[in-house]
């Protein structure tokens, strides 16, 4: 009985599994057998064949598919697949699906591989470091303060009423899909679902007049546009960056230095290479930039910027202080435009030179710098290369940079880069990279910090964090309230050993002992592990989640970073793309790496096939040989 039936259905299967030999088929089957990083480079070659169809025939096959199998709503397949697909199907065009790149593009699109070994380059320096640097003397004055928001990701669509529990990744607003009444109304100052309203980032820029009245400047760390990442445009993104720029020059006082975040542009993540797409399709993000930032910044700086691909670099008015504004996404695993050649580009649109320029600038001008930009340089979403070639950066000038400033997490976090990586100490410890939480209510309370730093030394003598708290009762009916959350300087201060003494700086000996007293007291690490959302959804942190915390505190080099289950054939494979996905998730939004992660994940792609086929909604050349 058993026999028979497995006898008659067998045709039938091999039937459902594509034996009609189509184009579709062969992605089906390449799909399916996609579990590891040598099945992943199998299945690229089926989907090059796609791409050499053309960029519509590669666009329609994935939007019927994610539609199909309802892996986004129609609007949000059709949005993101519309606007990366094209860049995809270029560079599967452009390389070869054995190579090196094809590695790097399964780990960052499926997920499916690690990161190939970092490629070795020495970075060339124009002098050695000196034999007797500087030495940078604090003479007691009393610091000055530096405010810093990151990721304020303001909605300038967001719609007081529309549903806050809807079926998109970010909610708040009129989609125009809706199927009934909202079940949750959208209060007038944000939710934990949606990004930041106008009224609760004008909350925060009284905030910091009120916390601040006298900073000497203001960092940004990027990231001014929602992540509705299947609307975005051109028209959209210059809308939203003028609007935060108009909010900067006239809602907060300058000097302020901002950098650029991969949701600054469209679509969300691209930034090309001067190398291989001229002239430069981003230009026009740039050129906004430029625009609006040169009040900010100064003019020199804005052309900087404008030339620089978006990076620049400006002394503080009356300080020997410069500040190095990087954009970081040439770096960023995501975006799918560094994936384009199989010719390794170890220092893409030069901003790598560019970061050495004007640190030896400094050096020969006996200033100290402040590193400032989107992406902290240290987690799972940069590039191992460029962050080794970066790291080679930080430690010949370590004398110069006398602090780093990142976002992108959304978190409250820190990074340190040794002089040794395999002998992490407080001596060896020779860089900080202080990584500022969101305004964006999305990863916990809405976050700013203020720094106090010393006027000769340009150290970080404080962090001190100010919240508004989304949960207290009156929150949608008051203009929201922010209160000082806390002071690094004062709660952790007492925990390292030895303590931190009166008026010695918050140096990267500091945060490596830090770290060393995270691992021997748990109350202080747990502190910390709700500082990270601001108390909102405090996620627990167990011995492997806290020892995979602390390797990640230690790594402002990717390669040294523990996030992520490393690739094993024992670990399920929605586990392995989950936990490898998770870190970035808060920062990324909805990307169409979430797409094609999801579909070698899936169980059931036979019927899901057999059902696209029946659909009839496949382009004819995909049903072609
Ligand atoms: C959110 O929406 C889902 C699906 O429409 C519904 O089942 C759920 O009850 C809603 N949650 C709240 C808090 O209204
Ligand atoms: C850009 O997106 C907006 C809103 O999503 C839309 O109204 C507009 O038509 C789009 N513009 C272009 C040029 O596609
Ligand atoms: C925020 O408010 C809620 C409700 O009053 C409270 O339970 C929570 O502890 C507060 N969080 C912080 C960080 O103060
Ligand atoms: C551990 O940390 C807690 C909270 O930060 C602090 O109160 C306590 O004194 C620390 N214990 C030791 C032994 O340092």
């Amino acid at each position: 009985m058993l026999l028979n039936t497995v006898l008659t259905i067998a045709p039938l299967l091999v039937l459902l599994r594509g034996a009609a030999g189509d184009l579709l088929s062969d992605i089906e089957n390449a799909l399916r057998d996609a579990t590891d990083c040598a099945s992943c480079h199998a299945l690229l070659l089926p989907l090059q064949t796609l791409a050499h169809r053309g960029d519509s025939a590669f666009v329609d096959t994935f939007i019927s598919i994610c539609d199909d199998f309802q892996l986004e709503d129609p609007d949000v397949c059709a949005g993101l697949v519309s606007a990366s697909g094209p860049i995809l199907a270029h560079d599967l065009r452009q390389i070869s699906a054995a190579g090196q790149t094809a590695t790097k593009f399964c780990d960052a699109v499926f997920g499916l591989c690690d990161p190939p070994p970092v490629n070795a380059f020495t970075v060339p320096f124009p002098k050695r470091a000196p034999a007797h640097p500087t030495t940078f003397k604090s003479t007691g004055k009393t610091p000055f303060q530096v405010v810093h928001i990151s990721d304020v990701h303001i909605d300038r669509f967001y719609t007081v009423g529309a549903d806050a529990n809807c079926t998109k990744s970010i909610c708040c607003r009129n989609f125009g899909d809706e199927t009934g009444p909202p079940t949750e109304p959208a209060g007038p100052n944000g939710n934990a679902r949606c990004d930041a309203p106008e009224t609760l980032a004008d909350s925060m820029y009284e905030a910091i007049q009120q916390f601040a009245p006298h900073a000497a400047f203001t960092l940004f760390t990027g990231d001014v546009v929602d992540h509705t990442d299947w609307l975005v445009n051109k028209s959209v993104v210059t809308f939203d960056l003028a609007a935060f720029n108009f909010d900067m020059v006239t809602k907060l006082k300058g000097p302020i230095y901002p950098a650029i975040g991969n949701h600054d542009t469209a679509p969300v993540n691209t930034f090309p290479r001067d190398t291989t797409i001229t002239p430069l399709e981003t230009q026009w993000v740039f050129d906004t930039q430029s625009a609006g930032w040169e009040p900010l910044i100064g003019a020199a700086a804005a052309l900087q910027e404008k030339h620089t691909s978006g990076s620049f670099s400006a002394v503080v008015p009356g300080m020997k202080l410069r500040i190095i504004s990087l954009n970081t996404q040439f770096w960023y695993k995501q975006n799918f435009w560094v994936y384009d050649s199989e010719v390794q580009q170890p220092d893409p649109n030069g901003l790598l030179a560019f970061m050495v320029q004007e640190l030896q600038a400094a050096e020969d001008a006996d200033q100290r710098a402040f590193i400032i930009g989107h992406i902290p340089l240290g987690k799972e979403d940069t590039l191992n290369d460029q962050s080794n070639y970066y790291d080679q950066i930080t430690q010949r000038y370590k004398n110069t940079i006398a602090a780093q400033f990142f976002g992108h997490s959304h978190k409250d976090q820190f990074e340190i880069a040794y002089s040794d990586f395999n002998d992490q100490t407080a001596d060896t410890a020779t860089s900080i990279a202080i990584v500022a939480p969101a305004l964006t209510p999305t990863s916990g309370n809405p976050a700013f910090k203020i720094y106090d730093i010393d006027p000769d030394t340009f150290e970080i003598m404080d962090a001190k964090v100010y919240i508004t708290n989304i949960s207290t009762p009156n929150f949608q009916s008051h203009t929201p309230q922010w209160e000082f959350y806390y002071s690094a300087r004062a709660t952790y201060g007492p925990v390292t050993s030895p303590p931190l003494a009166a008026n010695a700086p918050l140096d990267p000996a500091f945060w490596h002992r830090l770290t060393e007293a995270f691992e021997t007291n748990d109350t202080a690490f747990q502190q910390f592990n709700t500082f990270i959302s601001r108390g909102a959804d405090v996620g627990a942190c167990d011995a492997a989640c806290k020892a995979s915390t602390i390797c990640d505190m230690r790594a402002l080099r990717a390669e040294n970073n523990c996030d992520g289950p490393s690739l094993g054939i024992s670990l399920k494979r929605d586990e392995r793309a989950q936990g490898r996905m998770a870190e970035s998730d808060a920062c990324e939004g909805r990307s169409i790496a979430h797409i094609f992660r999801s579909l070698v994940n899936r169980d059931d792609l036979t019927q899901d096939f057999a059902r696209l086929r029946r659909s009839s909604r496949v382009p004819r050349s995909v049903l072609e040989d």
